[in-house]
């Protein structure tokens, strides 16, 4: 048996709402990134040859401050520039929490800013620059890349998801397989009771994904569940697994890494 992880690219997105406190401006939730790193740097233990991408989410560093300068909308006023400046360097000071607890775990990781490699038409991206993340990827560097504000041919500023990134690169590149770290196990068949966790989904119950669009919990400036979903689509057309796990429980990570073990929700045509 040829496992997955034998070949190809794995992405890794830590959601927003898992490594930070969504409703508590710039609160990280130090805790599930230290446990993150420990889980991700033992799989590279087992397995030496894991070529990994990590996608932050703007949590409590991005959507309050897009919200305030209403980015999404472009440049509305004067005050747009300085939102989009705040905006670039708040995600910055979230990327840096990660990489250097990345780093406290001998985690070889190196930031790529997304508004520097990309640009958006419309608040949807546009163009955006993989060149320098293969070769990093290529020398044993781990990217860490994250939801940012971006330049807009359109409206001069807009959003760029962490979920957009996640999904172009999927299509880009040789991604073996997507992990979406929440902050709940799964997708639910009642997602705002949080109840009915769904193991697997395919073309049989594809339309349980659109159901579990409930109300995303804080603020949020991307289009919420809804626009996460759209972009996860693109990457189960592409018959790329996709595992939703909870990223704030213990060796979650650790088991789809190594084991590929479906803990949460498995997003896939195929099978394992
Ligand atoms: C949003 O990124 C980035 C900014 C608001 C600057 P995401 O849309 O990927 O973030 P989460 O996962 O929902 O927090």
């Amino acid at each position: 048996v040829i496992s997955l992880e034998d070949e190809g690219i794995i992405i890794i997105k830590f959601g927003g709402s898992a490594i930070t406190n969504k409703n508590v401006y710039k609160s990280v939730r130090k805790d599930v990134i230290k446990m993150a790193a420990r889980e991700l740097r033992e799989a590279i233990a087992v397995k030496p040859y894991l070529k990994t991408i990590i996608v932050l989410g703007g949590g409590s560093f991005g959507h309050p401050l897009a919200k305030k300068y209403k980015l999404q909308d472009g440049i509305i006023s004067e005050e747009s520039l300085i939102g989009i400046s705040k905006t670039i360097d708040s995600m910055r000071e979230l990327s840096l929490i990660v990489s250097n607890m990345l780093r406290e775990e001998k985690l070889k990781v190196v930031p790529i800013q997304p508004s520097s490699i990309a640009i958006n038409k419309n608040g949807k991206l546009h163009t955006i620059y993989l060149e320098t993340l293969k070769k990093f990827l290529e020398i044993g560097l781990i990217p860490i890349l994250w939801g940012d504000v971006v330049y807009d041919v359109e409206k001069g500023c807009s959003i760029l998801s962490g979920d957009e990134i996640v999904s172009k690169i999927s299509l880009e590149l040789n991604v073996s397989k997507v992990i979406y770290g929440l902050e709940v196990d799964g997708i639910f068949t009642d997602p705002i009771k949080l109840k009915g966790l769904v193991n697997v989904i395919n073309d049989k119950n594809l339309h349980l994904l659109q159901k579990s669009v409930g109300e995303s919990k804080g603020i949020d400036v991307t289009g919420g569940m809804i626009k996460k979903i759209d972009e996860t689509l693109k990457i189960y057309q592409r018959g790329i697994p996709v595992f939703f796990i909870n990223l704030t429980k213990p060796n979650n990570l650790y088991r789809v890494l190594v084991k590929n073990e479906n803990v949460g929700t498995l997003l896939f045509k195929g099978s394992l």
